[in-house]
């Protein structure tokens, strides 16, 4: 016989097994019942076969046919009942979708527990703006009009004129015109703590960066003396790296303060390697005057340092750009 219905059959079936969504489902039916298929063809055959054959094929093709047709009628309705095809579907065993839960970033943290050592001390903890003027930046800081620092190279200015100055605003490069606008509006006693970014227009590498952030400090009363400026600095390196810590004051040189000093600190025991970490000193009389203090009544202390600088200190970090590239491999870690 021309025609092979065991193997067809056979066919089908494997095929009808391989069936597992609409498309197939299609290329299943067109493959047997489209024009160009397989059943129509065998029909068109018939009139060439011979009388005994003629009925053979006939019932043949038809049971093949009404095969064909039921399980194109069940997987049809197989696919109508599967949840993909419905509209609306609701799982719930399927486990949610939780969201990480976030931290403070680490430059934050040592912000929070450097200002709450102070805190502990009495100091209040207060901010002042980032653009700020010449005059709370250098002038009122005893630094002269030819200090180096207030060049464009060292400082960023701003294309707005100051109409109360004749001199344009600028990024201010360090935390200490705080102090300034701490004495024009208060006075003392007064023990403030000021944290916040400054800005230089360095070149960006390993330990440089165009933004930074500083924590400064001024205390101000009737009689405080260079040794309540040490005793209160010893104090805050103990707390924040341990009992086990030498500090050591190196004479500096700040205008805003006489005399200056820079603090280091070293590891008791181990080498004694001396590591800078802020800058410090008596206030001024100077810096006095231009926030219109009585001359002579007041002495004052003040302190800055470097935030992010404590922070590789304190925790191995070799490189300040890791701090904004907001890497979460690193950030994570803190
Ligand atoms: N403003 C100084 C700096 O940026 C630090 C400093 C603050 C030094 C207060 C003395 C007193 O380097």
């Amino acid at each position: 016989m021309r025609w092979d219905f065991k193997k067809i059959a056979d066919d089908v079936e494997q095929d009808a097994g391989g069936i597992v969504d609409a498309q197939h489902l299609e290329a299943f039916r067109l493959k047997y019942l489209g024009k160009k298929g397989l059943i129509p063809e065998i029909y068109s055959s018939l009139g060439t076969l011979s009388p005994q054959e003629k009925p053979l094929v006939g019932k043949g093709v038809n049971d093949l046919k009404g095969r064909i047709t039921e399980i194109l009628e069940q997987k049809k309705a197989v696919q109508e009942a599967a949840p993909s095809s419905r509209k609306e579907i609701l799982d719930v065993t399927i486990p949610g979708v939780s969201r990480e839960t976030g931290r403070a970033h680490i430059l934050s943290k040592t912000i929070n527990e450097i200002c709450s050592i102070f805190e502990r001390m009495g100091f209040v903890v207060q901010e002042g703006p980032e653009i700020e003027s010449e005059f709370n930046n250098f002038t009122a800081l005893n630094i002269p009009a030819d200090h180096p620092s207030r060049d464009g190279f060292d400082t960023f200015y701003l294309d707005v004129k100051n109409p109360q100055e004749k001199s344009n605003f600028l990024l201010r490069s360090h935390t200490s015109p705080g102090q300034i606008r701490i004495m024009q509006e208060h006075k003392p006693p007064l023990a403030v703590i000021i944290p916040g970014k400054v800005y230089r227009p360095d070149a960006v590498d390993a330990s440089h960066s165009f933004m930074f952030h500083q924590i400064e400090g001024l205390l101000v009363d009737k009689d405080v003396k260079f040794s309540d400026l040490k005793g209160l600095l010893k104090h805050f390196c103990e707390e924040l790296f341990g009992k086990d810590i030498e500090m050591r004051f190196r004479p500096h040189f700040f205008p805003f303060t006489e005399p200056s000093a820079e603090v280091d600190i070293s590891w008791k025991g181990g080498k004694k390697k001396w590591l800078e970490i802020m800058g410090c000193g008596m206030v001024n009389p100077k810096v006095f005057e231009h926030c219109g203090y009585p001359k002579g009544k007041y002495t004052g202390l003040a302190f800055g340092m470097g935030v992010e600088r404590m922070a590789m200190l304190r925790h191995g970090i070799n490189d300040i750009r890791l701090f904004y590239e907001n890497d979460k491999r690193f950030l994570s870690q803190f």
